[in-house]
């Protein structure tokens, strides 16, 4: 049988399949039932990105399905191979959202199934920082379960994201495999159509951030091949359905590496055959052409980006530093050279052998840095690192930040010999590895020593962070000589480009100007570049002359203008991994902001997904505007339109975390008491008719504003 006749005679057989579902779907339930994925603003969203279709009903899933007929011609030559690929691939769908109807909730513990939008725009900031250098689709069953847990390991280790696809799953659970989205290994179901479940990611990807237009397929083949770093791991034996959907995953740019050797023929950089399945990893990151970053960490348990979302429940917990009940801190100090013994770490109190198990005690670590380009405004910056760094051992949590963090260390990971000076470790080398341009010398010191602790956080670390925040206060858009640009998002939104100002942080909340200002120190043809700011044209949209000729610049001339303050008016655009959304509510003159953890309904009649899937790509969009959640309180969000006074609803959850900050803010602006009081949320409305009867009970001062439009 030639490859043809297999991938032929799968495409035909997932065909027959469908067919027989959807018409025993429309018998049992009607042609008028609505069909959906859940959390989705795409339908179904292979569908609708290859056919600009959305599906909403059994009727409509039917006609589709002659859609994905037409599109298996069965001459032999590659490209009909490809389309009827594509073809299954719709198909799997097609089944995959038969299991959803109703509302019904398919999967179950391991297995996720359908994932949301917010999760494919979490992953944006992730994926274009390399932090996730790519994403695997492991398929089947490894020839032991010792190869996969191996295997899957092996990815995990590199920070690639790791989705998993029928018997893979049972053998990974069998040998203990930590699994989950939080640690970046993704089982999505036992069944061979779950596939598509990564494949929608893939698509909604070209969607959300590279603004392909939905069934522009050419567009969208191109831009999974381009920007989206994924690849097929399949093991033998492959039955012609799977070899069906591998044709539909080469189709998209993705190459499928297998140990088949029968009836299979090698397609270049397309179709491998790596008869060693320990081989599959190297082969894979060659094929796709991917490269992992390495930092060499001295430590006994692994080090990697994929522990980052990792949970240490307490009865796994060996110690536990908690800053919300003893003292703890961690700081960052710039000192003079000769102050610094390179590499020195030294732990001062006792190790975590001597506290009992489960018990909580107080820690501190100091870094010292110093180097002739060391800025104290990068204090902050390296700082806040620290959560990500100390959050990728594995075994070790962390939370917050200053004054105020938690740090967990797992039964597991004392028992492989983590201890204190393990902690000093890993803070020296991601330090000296990623800020290399201004850091020459780094030493940790690290004390549990409780007394030696709380001295040191009265005296040294509160006055410090005191210090800063006057700093921070002082740091205003006018305060300062320029703005800078960030355009690491165009590996997945070409055109997109944030301008980060000091009160205007980067909509993925990830960048504030003192971070831009430190990635264009240690990288000057980086993604941060300064824009100065001298030639103003229109100071009450925020719109420079400077800041235009960089926007046309670094978006190849796709954008013109932009100004910072405004919703309306040349509203800066949005790439996709926005932590908020903000639109206009037309009937209270106000906005509301959804967030991205938000999955219930605004009072603009749409979800966050459906919400962001109105702006994103690196596209103006007049009315709604991605942004970071720490804008919402700034003194420049919308100014132009009267500022935060406009805000008329958010959810409750996100309310409550901005709550401090923009009272404050609503307080010094317009002299109103408790603003957030006035502010709708989900258990007062979800409609604007309620919305607006709550508003003017609270008398909202957007009531009396001026229409927005
Ligand atoms: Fe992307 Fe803007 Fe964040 Fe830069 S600041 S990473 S461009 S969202
Ligand atoms: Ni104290
Ligand atoms: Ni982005």
């Amino acid at each position: 049988m030639t490859l043809f006749d297999r991938v032929f005679n799968g495409s035909d057989a997932v065909y027959g399949l469908t067919e027989g579902a959807i018409n025993a779907a429309i018998e049992k339930h009607g042609a008028d039932k609505e069909v959906s994925f859940p959390n989705t603003a795409y339908s179904l969203p292979c569908y609708y990105g290859v056919t600009g279709t959305k599906v909403t009903n059994l009727g409509e899933l039917k006609d589709a399905l002659g859609v994905a007929k037409s599109l298996m011609t069965r001459e032999k030559r590659l490209n009909d191979a490809f389309m009827s690929g594509v073809a299954t691939a719709l198909c799997a769908e097609f089944i995959e959202v038969l299991k959803y109807i109703d509302g019904a909730e398919p999967y179950s513990e391991p297995c996720y199934g359908h994932l949301a939008d917010a999760i494919i725009r979490e992953l944006g900031v992730p994926l274009v920082t390399g932090d996730i250098p790519g994403v695997a689709v492991i398929l089947g069953k490894a020839p032991t379960a010792d190869d996969a847990a191996a295997l899957v390991k092996s990815y995990q280790a590199q920070g690639i994201l790791v989705t998993l696809v029928g018997d893979v799953i049972d053998q990974c659970a069998e040998k203990g495999v930590n699994m989950g989205a939080g640690v970046r290994v993704i089982p999505l179901g036992k069944d061979v159509t779950a596939v598509i479940h990564v494949v929608s990611v893939a698509i909604r990807a070209a969607l959300i951030f590279g603004n392909v237009a939905p069934g522009d397929a050419g567009a969208l083949m191109k831009y999974t091949f381009e920007r989206v770093p994924a690849f097929v791991n399949a093991f033998a034996p492959l039955d012609d359905v799977v070899v069906a959907c591998g044709a539909g995953a080469i189709a998209l740019g993705f190459p499928v590496i297998t140990n088949e050797t029968e009836n299979i023929f090698r397609v270049p950089k397309s179709l491998i055959v790596q008869e060693d399945v320990s081989k599959f990893n190297a082969t894979s990151l060659e094929a796709r052409d991917i490269k992992i970053k390495i930092t060499n960490i001295d430590i006994p348990v692994a080090f990697a980006s994929a522990f980052e979302g990792e949970i240490i429940r307490r009865k796994n917990m060996q110690v536990e530093f908690d800053g919300s009940r003893v003292d703890c801190f961690e700081l960052v100090q710039t000192k003079d050279a000769s102050e610094i013994e390179d590499h020195k770490i030294e732990v001062i109190g006792p190790d975590f052998d001597e506290f009992e198990f489960g018990s909580k005690h107080s820690i501190a670590y100091i870094v010292e840095v110093a180097g002739k380009s060391m800025q104290s405004d990068f204090e902050s910056v390296f700082e806040r690192k620290f959560h990500s760094y100390i959050n990728c051992i594995e075994g070790v949590m962390h939370t917050g930040q200053r004054d105020m963090i938690r740090v967990r260390i797992s039964d597991t990971a004392f028992q492989a010999g983590f201890r204190a000076k393990h902690i000093g470790e890993v803070l020296y080398a991601k330090i000296k590895n990623d800020f290399d341009a201004v850091v020459d010398k780094c030493q940790v010191k690290i004390y549990t020593d409780a007394d030696k602790v709380t001295e040191l956080r009265h005296n040294l670390a509160i006055p410090a962070f005191d210090k800063r925040d006057d700093r921070l206060k002082s740091l205003t858009d006018e305060s300062v000589d320029v703005y800078y640009s960030c355009i690491l998002c165009q590996a997945f939104s070409p055109s997109h480009v944030c301008v980060v100002t000091p009160e205007r942080l980067g909509l993925c909340g990830a960048v504030s100007w003192l971070d831009a200002k430190a990635t264009n120190e240690l990288e000057p043809n980086g993604p941060c570049q300064v824009i100065t700011k001298e030639r103003p044209i229109d100071e009450r949209i925020g719109e420079y002359e400077d800041v235009n000729e960089a926007v046309r610049k670094f978006s190849q001339g796709a954008l013109e203008d932009v100004s910072l303050y405004s919703i309306m008016e040349k509203p800066m655009t949005s790439c996709g991994c926005f932590e908020c959304i903000c639109g206009i509510e037309p009937f209270s003159n106000g906005v509301i902001i959804a967030n991205r953890e938000y999955a219930g309904m605004t009072p603009l009649g749409m979800t966050f997904p459906e919400l962001a899937s109105m702006t994103g790509g690196g596209v103006q969009t007049p009315g709604f505007m991605g942004h970071g959640k720490h804008f919402i309180a700034s003194k420049k969000f919308m100014k132009a339109e009267g500022g935060i006074e406009r805000i008329v609803w958010m959810p409750k959850d996100l309310k409550e975390q901005v709550a401090d900050r923009l009272n404050a803010t609503a307080k010094e602006l317009y002299g109103i008491d408790n603003f957030t009081d006035m502010v709708g949320d989900e258990t007062i409305a979800e409609d604007p008719e309620t919305l607006l009867e709550f508003l003017t009970e609270k008398n909202h001062p957007a009531l009396a504003m001026e229409p927005m439009m």
